[in-house]
């Protein structure tokens, strides 16, 4: 059994084709990136894949549950590039907006320690006004991990933070992933942010998008700064970096 099963996915926008037949199965607890020509059709799979978009053929398992099911049980957690926080809401109250969208009245139990994993201790009665770029995106992850959901799915999520802000929040992104034990889904225009994330760095082609390739990532874990002066992350790069070009 597959964690995430993606079979023959392809989709088109009345006669435009975007994804061509797209094959993939991602195991529990795996960080998997995507990489791709811009409008290749990444952020079409990442909705397909959470359900926010009805593929026009194929079909996909979570757990050996329809999308339905997954849907449900709130499998998914959305990160997008853009955070979308409500200006008019505290940090605390946008974290818990997904609860009180369901009608959830219980008060949140789990808000402190999802304060305390996104480094935004102290930061809950905050307005976003108040924050960096880099902090309203930790608390667009802290309100897509208010479900416990078990797969978090990020759509160039970092792609609009200045380097250094950007190179923290992967360094706290993987923290995340190494004590929560999500699947994590992770689009970028980044090669070496892929590189430096991922077990596995999938590449498409241009659009209709297919898979034209798969990479496994065998840098040791936890990946620290370190890894970013090694020989081997320069061959990832420059690997993917061609495959890119020819795709
Ligand atoms: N809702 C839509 N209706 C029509 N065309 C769309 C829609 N969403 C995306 N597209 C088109 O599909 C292609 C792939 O888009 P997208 O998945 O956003 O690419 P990427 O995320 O790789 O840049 C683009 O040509 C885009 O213009
Ligand atoms: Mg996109």
């Amino acid at each position: 059994m597959s964690f995430i099963d993606v079979q023959n996915i392809k989709h088109s926008f009345n006669s435009l084709n975007v994804l061509n037949d797209i094959s993939l199965r991602i195991k529990e607890g795996e960080f998997v990136s995507v990489i791709g020509p811009s409008g290749c059709g990444k952020t079409t799979l990442l909705k397909i894949l959470g359900g926010l978009l009805p593929p026009s053929h194929g079909n996909i398992t979570i757990k050996d549950s329809s999308l339905d099911i997954a849907i449900k049980r709130r499998d998914f957690g959305f990160v997008f590039q853009n955070p979308v926080l409500l200006p008019w809401r505290t940090v605390l109250q946008n974290i818990e907006l997904p609860l009180e969208i369901i009608g959830d009245q219980t008060p949140f139990a789990e808000s402190e320690k999802l304060l305390e994993l996104l480094g935004l201790k102290g930061f809950g009665k905050y307005y976003p006004k108040a924050l960096s770029g880099g902090m309203k995106q930790r608390v667009a992850i802290a309100r897509a991990l208010v479900f416990n959901p078990d797969i978090l799915l990020m759509d160039e999520p970092f792609g609009a933070l200045d380097e250094l802000t950007r190179e923290r929040l992967n360094l706290e992104l993987l923290k995340i992933w190494e004590q929560t034990h999500k699947t994590i889904i992770f689009i970028t225009h980044s090669i070496s942010e892929a590189v430096f994330l991922s077990n596995r760095v999938i590449v498409l082609s241009e659009r209709p998008a297919k898979i034209d390739e798969i990479k496994e990532i065998d840098l040791p874990f936890p990946r620290t700064i370190a890894v970013k002066q090694s020989k081997e992350y320069f061959q990832y790069i420059t690997w993917l970096r061609n495959k890119l070009k020819k795709s």
